[in-house]
């Protein structure tokens, strides 16, 4: 946690859930870039169908912790994100794990096209870096920080590829 919140008395935590161990390099990433805009992770492997009874405690505990935004790493059939939605009011955010049977299509669908009345917000196929960035504009409507942060990040990248775009005006 960066002294700076600490100093704010702002005390942020994201959950970050996957179905299996081998989801790990996928949510990495995630884990990655809410670390460097000072957001504390609590990172478990749970599973929707390996550990329902873990799934079903966690996301019925998860507020009363500090946890403000979940998100929920799956592949295949990828049901974790709703499990762990329709145990809680906190915001979820489903990210998909690539799979070698459909490169992920299967794992997309199943996160995305949730039933009307428990909805889960789905990034890209091992869009691991948006589901920390979704995580973190999701905090920025609370923590001034935050959305403090993310303005800078969109300036730098703006930056970078204003760079690119003039380099490559050299090649052409
Ligand atoms: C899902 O099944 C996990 O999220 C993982 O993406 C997929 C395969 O799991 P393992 O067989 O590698 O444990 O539950």
């Amino acid at each position: 946690m960066h002294s700076f919140f600490i100093l704010l008395g702002e005390y942020m935590k994201v959950g970050i859930l996957m179905g299996s161990k081998s989801d790990f390099d996928v949510v990495k990433p995630a884990v990655k870039v809410l670390k460097t805009f000072g957001v504390e992770v609590e990172v478990r492997v749970i599973s929707a169908h390996r550990t329902p009874n873990e799934a079903h405690e966690y996301a019925e505990t998860a507020k009363e912790r500090g946890v403000e935004v979940i998100i929920c790493a799956a592949g295949k059939a990828a049901h974790l994100g709703g499990v762990i939605a329709a145990f809680t009011t906190l915001p979820v955010i489903g990210l998909p794990v690539k799979t070698d049977m459909m490169g992920g299509l299967d794992s997309l669908l199943s996160i995305v096209q949730m039933p009307a009345g428990i909805p889960v917000a789905t990034v890209g196929v091992n869009a691991g870096e948006n589901a920390g960035l979704l995580a973190l504009q999701m905090l920025s409507i609370k923590y001034a920080e935050i959305a403090r942060q993310l303005a800078e990040y969109k300036v730098a990248m703006r930056a970078k590829i204003n760079a690119d775009d003039e380099a490559l005006q050299e090649l052409v």
